[in-house]
């Protein structure tokens, strides 16, 4: 089996990162992580990288251009196919974003398009919503836009906070991500007119994280 060979952005903690490199590990994951960069030196992330054994690079953002330049030639040597955004902070110069079309994704923790940008979880508080989530969606120009490619949604608590909501929304974005991306590896999923398809989108893996698909009944799909 030829797996995808990915590089996963980060600038922190790197939790996403961890659940990507967990899924590798199964010889039948159809990716593998072959390069880890980092716009941030102190990054945690790094040194998950390191104790897997995977190659990790620091490469600065203070400049878009020269960021975008530096990673390409990086992603080059490593013969990267795909790339994923896992928790990197900063906006990429748009002609990576447009080389990367439909070859880069994110992972954000909200059911976008709601609450875009930082701090989507507090945001999430301030509405008062009963549900929230994370999606996983290829990468646009635009902040957290993009083709959606698969979302996870937990309840929101009445005595919730920021750190506790986080915690659940996390929780479900680790099994999110690995599941996104083996679907894409396996070539099950195709980009039309900026909306995803999904092969084989009945299966109870993917309906597991998802309350209105076939598992429903499994999943309370009210809350107040
Ligand atoms: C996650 O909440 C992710 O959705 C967002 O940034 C956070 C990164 O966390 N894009 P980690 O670095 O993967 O732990």
């Amino acid at each position: 089996m030829e797996r995808l060979r990915v590089g996963v952005l980060i600038s922190g903690r790197g939790s996403n990162l961890q659940a990507l490199i967990e899924a590798c590990r199964d010889p039948d994951y159809p990716a593998e992580i072959v390069l880890v960069i980092s716009n941030r030196a102190q990054a945690p992330g790094l040194a998950r990288a390191d104790a897997a054994g995977i190659p990790h690079a620091i490469v600065g953002h203070r400049e878009r251009h020269a960021f975008a330049a530096q990673a390409e030639a990086l992603l080059r040597e490593h013969r990267v196919d795909f790339i994923c955004l896992a928790g990197f902070m900063r906006i990429l110069d748009a002609g990576f974003v447009q080389a990367w079309r439909d070859r880069m994704v994110n992972i954000h923790p909200s059911l976008l398009p709601a609450f875009q940008g930082l701090h989507a979880q507090r945001q999430a508080l301030a509405a008062g919503v009963r549900f929230t989530g994370c999606t996983v969606h290829f990468v646009r120009a635009e902040l957290d836009c993009g083709p959606i490619i698969g979302q996870a949604v937990v309840p929101v608590r009445p005595d919730d906070d920021e750190e506790r909501l986080s915690a659940r929304i996390l929780e479900v974005e680790h099994r999110l991500y690995p599941l996104a991306l083996r679907l894409i590896a396996e070539k099950r999923v195709t980009v039309t007119a900026d909306r995803v398809d999904i092969e084989g989108w009945r299966s109870p893996e993917i309906a597991a994280l998802n309350p209105v698909g076939p598992a429903a009944g499994r999943f309370a799909r009210t809350s107040v």
